[in-house]
């Protein structure tokens, strides 16, 4: 899916009877007994009642009322930080080490480290190559990567932009919230490779995917979301937002700043 999500019209959102039966557009009409429009009906009101929904339209008001139950946008695990949404000056990670150096938001650990054994179990050996950073921490890796362009030869201008394809700008990445992790898998590393796109071409990768929402994991970057998340396909960066809305946005192939909108539009009705 993939696509921006439109805002209906109120009026719309209270249309009855939309059931999933219903694949033709469905008009609201005002019609007398004899099916014919009531002479009593101003030019205006006409327009109003023949509004068509369209069958995206319709899927749209079905993706709304099938959301689960009890999220909420502001939840603690739907935190969103991205370019256009910086961390909150008074944001305070609650963090607990699950390695040397490497932490993440307590109330994910046990989702997490029940997902590695996991895939120890399955034959992968896993490596958590990032969990939490500090706001100073990715402006290092941020600075590091400019310069590392540059030194290639590229100009200011085009360093900046080919860092921030895969590096968030600092305060605009969610590893500050701890609800995120890099991971490849041992071997991938003692291979000499480091966190690329075509670790998608390994098993275990597969098996991250396969597996991930029943951890409560979704992959944050896809391919081919890149104008909804402002970030390439990273195939290594998964997000903690908990089992029920990781399967709907799985099942819904929507990324968190789509399922975000989504909640804050049934939250507006
Ligand atoms: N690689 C992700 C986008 C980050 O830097 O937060
Ligand atoms: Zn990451």
């Amino acid at each position: 899916m993939h696509k921006k999500w439109f805002i209906l019209p109120v009026g719309l959102i209270v249309l009855a009877g939309c059931t999933p039966a219903d694949q033709t557009p469905i008009e609201e009409t005002s019609k007398s007994s004899n099916g014919q429009n009531t002479s009593s009906e101003t030019s205006e009101q006409k327009e109003e009642t023949t509004e068509t929904l369209t069958e995206e339209e319709i899927a749209h008001l079905e993706i709304l009322e099938s959301l689960p139950e009890d999220a909420n946008s502001k939840d603690w695990n739907l935190i969103l930080v991205n370019n256009w949404k910086p961390l909150p000056d008074d944001f305070e990670p609650n963090l607990v080490e699950v390695e040397p150096d490497k932490e993440v938001d307590a109330r994910i650990v046990e989702p997490f480290n029940e997902w590695i054994s996991a895939g120890l179990e399955a034959g992968h050996r896993l490596f958590f190559a990032s969990g939490y950073r500090s706001v100073e921490r990715q402006q290092n890796n941020y600075d590091n990567s400019i310069n590392k362009f540059k030194k290639e030869g590229f100009t200011e201008e085009e360093a900046i932009s080919k860092t921030e394809e895969y590096i968030a700008i600092p305060k605009r990445s969610e590893h500050h919230t701890g609800l995120a992790v890099d991971i490849v898998d041992q071997q991938w590393i003692a291979d000499g490779n480091s966190l690329t796109p075509d670790y998608d071409t390994q098993e275990s990768q597969h098996w991250l995917l396969e597996t991930m929402t029943d951890y409560g994991f979704i992959l944050r970057y896809p391919e081919g979301a890149e104008t909804l998340t402002d970030i390439n396909y990273e195939s290594w960066h998964f997000r903690y937002v908990g089992k029920e809305n990781a399967q709907f946005i799985e099942e819904h192939e929507l990324v968190l700043e789509e399922f975000i909108e989504l909640l804050e539009e049934r939250e507006n009705l």
